[in-house]
């Protein structure tokens, strides 16, 4: 048990002549979990794309079980047993769940047909050693989100994964999910597996690492045992160089008259008799599990999801949203749960998606005013610290983190009245989240209506006026200020009774 499986060993990465590794080392034993923190930018995923063949190192070595590995290309990483779980889930919704773990790999029988008594087995298997519940034959389409990342696991381990490293794995879980994932890394150890572990939430790290992986800038501050590490304000003092503010500090603000009223919402199958109504001004908080219809109620209000039935009111007036063209002309702003799929256009400058929506505004002239517009988009790069080298850079090219920041800028930039937020601070660091709930405060003070989702309840009991709880399409309750307590929207959230 004493030789690494990893070693990483003063690696180097440039893109265009920018640093961003230079000198990370990182050795990793089985059995073992190793996170990697840093603020965003600071180099995770590109080191951990290094390891994965996806990029090419400018410099540095890497051993895998003692063995300098000189090329490192996807196949050959994942013929030395390295797997990588990425936040976009890499499953076939159409397949079934037996069919996705062998996916590519598929058992065969002496005929060279595939074995699927055996694919089957093999699976419930693997699920079984991994202590889960998970039917092989469902189709996946019809599991969760955090089911398929288990099934990503399950595909690992039949492959007989030796690293497992996963990047930002909770960031679409609700909690209760993340307590089956973390259990599960916890078993994974024990079978003797190394784990790579990127994530922004602190309380995983503490739980689960047994060393840390400081960075910063691309640069590798530190790395120690984490029974040494005195808290998270160390750590995220070490990642940001400075003290962190406490963050989710909400500037109270008087709520003024009301802006927006929703009655009698359905969606088949989805959302059920939503009513409620927003204040100029006023925070909403949406909580509930992941699924239960918060995202859709978003969705409808913006013109994305087309409702069955009910009514939706702006300034007293009845209103038709039929896209988010629509939405958008009644000021209302939208920055999605999935940033990937509808939020960003990733071949488009930092600038353009920061802009986009916004170009209405700045041509008033029949062209685009290109100096108004990048003002504007600079102010807020300064504002939300997005980490770029101009803002003409692709923004696929930024880091996950900093993607998100720029979509949060776009509709600062906006002048949006009504801004829904779904999960706006998903895998954005402590520091930033810090600045980025202090901003939108600022917008609350200034008159504009908000609308939160979040699965982090300390997000949601911090920063709302109210909070309305879903639970399976129905709203389970209105909490008023006075009522918000994890307490109480946990109970709500789960309806009293605990289902598994
Ligand atoms: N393909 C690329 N081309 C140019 N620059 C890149 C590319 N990929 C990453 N970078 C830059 O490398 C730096 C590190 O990015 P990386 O994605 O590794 O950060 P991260 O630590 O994973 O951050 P986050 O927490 O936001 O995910 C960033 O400044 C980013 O803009
Ligand atoms: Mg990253």
């Amino acid at each position: 048990m004493n030789q690494p499986i990893l070693e990483l060993k003063h690696i180097v990465k440039e893109f265009f002549g920018n640093r961003a590794l230079s000198n990370v080392s990182l050795t990793l034993m089985p059995g073992s979990v190793h996170a990697i923190v840093g603020e965003n930018g600071a180099g995770k995923s590109t080191f951990i794309k290094i390891l994965t063949g996806a990029y090419s190192k400018t410099s540095g070595e890497i051993y895998v079980e003692g063995q300098p590995i000189s090329q490192m290309d996807p196949m050959v990483s994942k013929k030395l047993g390295i797997h990588c779980i990425y936040q976009e889930l890499n499953v076939a919704n159409d397949l079934t769940v037996s069919e996705n773990v062998f996916l590519g790999n598929q058992p065969v029988n002496k005929f060279g047909l595939i074995d699927w008594k055996k694919m089957n087995s093999d699976t419930k298997d693997i699920f079984a050693s991994l202590q889960l519940r998970i039917d092989p034959k469902q189709l996946v389409r019809e599991i969760s989100i955090a089911q398929k990342q288990m099934i990503e696991i399950a595909r690992a381990i039949s492959q007989q994964a030796k690293v497992l490293i996963m990047d930002e794995p909770t960031s679409s879980l609700s909690d209760r999910e993340i307590e089956i994932l973390l259990a599960l890394i916890e078993e994974l150890k024990q079978q003797g597996i190394g784990i790579l572990y990127i994530s922004h939430r602190m309380d995983e790290i503490f739980r689960i690492a047994d060393t840390v992986t400081v960075l910063r800038d691309g640069q590798h501050i530190k790395t120690m045992p984490l029974n040494q590490v005195s808290g998270v304000d160390e750590l995220v003092e070490l990642m940001a160089n400075r003290k962190v503010a406490d963050y989710f500090n909400k500037v109270e603000a008087p709520i003024g008259e009301p802006v927006l009223k929703v009655e009698g919402l359905n969606k088949r199958g989805v959302l059920h008799n939503i009513s409620f109504e927003l204040r100029k001004g006023e925070i909403l908080g949406v909580a509930g599990l992941v699924g239960s219809g918060r995202t859709e109620i978003a969705m409808a209000l913006f013109g994305l999801l087309k409702k069955d039935g009910g009514t939706i009111c702006i300034d007293g007036k009845p209103v038709d949203i039929r896209g988010p063209r629509d939405a958008i002309k009644l000021g209302i702003g939208f920055v999605t749960e999935n940033r990937k799929e509808t939020g960003l256009t990733l071949k488009m400058s930092v600038r353009e998606n920061m802009t986009l929506p916004t170009l209405k505004q700045f041509d008033r002239f029949l062209w685009i005013n290109r100096k108004e517009e990048t003002g504007a988009a600079e102010v807020y790069r300064k504002l939300l610290n997005i980490k770029t080298t101009t803002l003409e850079q692709t923004i696929s090219n930024l880091s996950g983190g900093n993607q998100q920041k720029a979509i949060l800028a776009r509709w600062m930039i906006q002048g949006t009245r009504i801004l829904i937020l779904d999960e706006p601070c998903r895998g954005v660091d402590v520091g930033a989240k810090a600045e980025i709930f202090a901003q939108i405060s600022k917008l609350a003070q200034q008159g504009v209506t908000v609308l939160m989702i979040s699965s982090e309840i300390q997000e949601i009991v911090g920063m709302s006026d109210r909070v309305m709880v879903m639970k399976e399409g129905h709203m389970a309750g209105m909490l008023e200020k006075s009522m918000i307590t994890p307490d109480h929207i946990l109970k709500l959230a789960f309806g009293g009774a605990t289902s598994a």
